[in-house]
């Protein structure tokens, strides 16, 4: 074929690419109408979590909102970062050797912004044997990225939308609270000032905000006296399992907007690969709580199912989860598709 040709045929694609992904308004809503994709992280699964390219690159796979874990430094910045801890995603130990707490953990509260914006971020390592979390993934150590300031995130999402005219959202969540606490910070207040700052205010807000913790949860509505979204997280440790009786429920809809559970809260496995669908999502429903589990990832499927498309289906149109936590916003946009 002619160069010329292939040239033509790129710029089709490229305009196609962007008229069903970058220029079509999406206004998020909060209602149990719309399925919504939430990238995890951002593009975790294509690159390094929480990192300014993972955003640009979840923002133009699709996403109709993006999430941000919240952590802050020692001079109270929020910045994004999964872990209250710096050693599992960023070169420290090279570059800070002796700044570890005496359990062997380098804390993000004990260093500056500007100690924290000199470190690299890479992808996920476990603790202990440092192994590559998602070996297919992004590799360990090449180029060069950093930990974003929440504002950051927030001014570069902001930004495309106003170049895009999309809308969306930001989906923060505060990382344990009771830590902060106990360090002499308020991360909720923290928190909600600066979302206030850039324009998140009131229930209608394109934000969700979201922690596990929740006596914080329900002090963010009832002391704080904030009107955003919120969601009450729920693990899959037992510690949880109060949460998702009548009872919880009940408990949650009084503070909160929805709930954000583990997928194993919804679909657990059973002998065999069976897997049974719990009552969580219809009685979340019957109190008017929004479903946003976490996280589909396609390189880490469950037991019970065979690929990703299935697990969407499973979740989004058999069972009826309002959105969801992905690291692949565009397989499960295509997934969505295909219905
Ligand atoms: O916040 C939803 C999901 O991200 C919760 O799990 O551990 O990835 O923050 P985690
Ligand atoms: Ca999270």
């Amino acid at each position: 074929m002619k160069k010329k040709y292939v040239w033509y045929i790129l710029i089709i694609i490229a305009v196609l690419c962007c008229a069903l992904n970058l220029n079509v308004p999406v206004q998020a809503q909060h209602t149990n109408s719309q399925k919504m994709i939430i990238a995890h992280r951002g593009a975790s699964g294509y690159l390094p979590e929480h990192t300014l390219e993972a955003v640009a690159m979840a923002y133009a796979l699709g996403a109709d909102f993006i999430e941000q874990d919240v952590v802050l430094t020692r001079d109270g910045t929020p910045v994004v970062l999964h872990d209250i801890y710096l050693d599992l995603t960023t070169n420290v130990r090279e570059i800070f050797p002796h700044r570890a707490r005496p359990d062997g953990r380098w804390y993000v509260i004990d260093f500056t912004l500007a100690e924290i914006k000199t470190l690299q971020v890479s992808e996920r390592v476990q603790p202990g044997t440092r192994m590559v979390v998602f070996p297919t993934r992004f590799p360990v150590g090449k180029s060069d990225f950093e930990i974003p300031t929440l504002a950051e995130e927030i001014e570069l999402i902001q930004g495309l939308n106003t170049s895009t005219g999309r809308n969306v959202g930001i989906y923060p969540e505060l990382k344990q609270p009771a830590f902060h606490t106990r360090e002499g910070y308020d991360i909720g207040k923290i928190v909600l000032d600066m979302l206030a700052e850039y324009g998140y205010e009131g229930p209608e807000a394109n934000v969700y905000v979201q922690c596990f913790e929740p006596d914080y949860t329900q002090r963010l509505r009832q002391e704080l006296g904030t009107k955003l979204p919120l969601v009450q997280l729920i693990g899959a440790g037992r510690v949880y399992d109060v949460l998702v009786t009548a009872a919880g429920l009940d408990l949650i809809a009084s503070y909160a907007n929805g709930i954000g559970p583990a997928l194993s809260r919804i679909v657990s496995e059973k002998a065999g690969n069976a897997r049974k669908i719990s009552e969580l999502v219809t009685q979340a429903h019957k109190r008017g709580l929004v479903v946003h589990p976490y996280t589909f990832r396609q390189d880490e499927l469950p037991p019970y199912i065979q690929n990703f498309d299935e697990l969407i289906r499973l979740f989004f149109f058999d069972i009826g989860v309002d959105g969801g936590f992905t690291d692949f916003p565009d397989r499960m946009k295509n997934a969505f598709s295909q219905r």
